[in-house]
């Protein structure tokens, strides 16, 4: 692949996943899931295994949550806890539907060695809404995440986190809308903040790839990067130029089901960071 930009080096990361055996769209908490739609949970396993087999190409290592009847969006591990340094804040889900979720995901970490597990005070959907950016969290808020659990995140993890108001309620989480690239490099959908959020990431982010209209409607601030390779939904032409432009390695993906359900390749996965 042509490499415009200087060459980045990629580092292994430890993903959660969820196979989406029981993948269907029966309610609607985002303007993306139609239960009048059908569905194919066979597909979206297909699609979603093309996922999970690419991160370990690429040299990740995955490891899976069993999925529980009843809980169609279980495959969005990335709403099921937040990890740092070893530490896990589990999550609270906005609404019912998902509420179970928070105490699956709470104990496989407790089942998996994890001793530093916190039961969450506030409603957060886990890296949906908290995304680790270098030395810093970037938080949501807005239609889902409490901005109260902001500073429970930051008092957790010790950890400077810093406030993002989301306004279109098609860019329900904030990784619809943001994408962290590397330590300190991001790409967005201005049009999906507040105008003080909006000022904000300029200030801190003066340089970061801005995403265009469809870019944001194909799901393609849904990426996931390991500091070199940047795994996004196709479709999203113009992110993958300029992500080529900055020496990255665009590789596209096609998670057309799990669309319906208004998630893409983030979504399904839930990075954890070693202590
Ligand atoms: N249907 C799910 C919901 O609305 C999709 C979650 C997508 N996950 C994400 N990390 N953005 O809750």
């Amino acid at each position: 692949m042509t490499r415009r930009g200087s060459v980045r080096v990629p580092t292994a990361r430890r993903f959660l996943m969820c196979r989406p055996v029981h993948f269907d769209v029966t309610y609607s908490i985002n303007p993306w899931m139609r239960p009048e739609v059908a569905t194919d949970a066979g597909l979206a396993v297909k699609q979603w295994t093309q996922l999970r087999d690419l991160y370990v190409e690429l040299g990740h290592t995955v490891v899976e949550i069993e999925p529980l009847p009843g809980l169609p969006d279980m495959v969005f591990a990335a709403n099921g806890a937040t990890v740092v340094g070893g530490r896990v804040l589990g999550a609270r889900f906005r609404y019912p539907e998902r509420g179970p979720e928070g105490p699956a995901y709470l104990s496989w970490f407790r089942a998996n060695g994890y001793t530093d597990v916190r039961e969450p005070e506030f409603v957060n959907e886990g890296e949906g809404d908290l995304l680790v950016a270098g030395e810093r969290i970037l938080a949501g808020t807005g239609f889902r995440t409490d901005s109260r659990s902001h500073r429970e995140a930051e008092d957790f993890f010790g950890v400077p986190v810093v406030g993002l108001t989301l306004v279109d309620a098609s860019y329900y989480h904030l990784d619809t809308a943001l994408a962290v690239l590397s330590e300190d490099e991001i790409m967005y959908y201005p049009e999906a903040f507040s105008a003080e959020s909006r000022a904000l990431l300029r200030e801190l982010y003066p340089d970061a790839i801005t995403a265009t209209a469809n870019d944001a409607a194909a799901f393609g601030l849904n990426a996931v990067s390991d500091g070199r390779h940047v795994v996004l939904p196709e479709a999203a032409a113009h992110l993958v130029d300029a992500l080529l432009d900055r020496g990255f390695d665009p590789i596209c993906v096609d998670l057309s089901e799990l669309l319906k359900s208004g998630g893409s390749a983030k979504c399904c996965t839930l990075e954890l960071r070693p202590g």
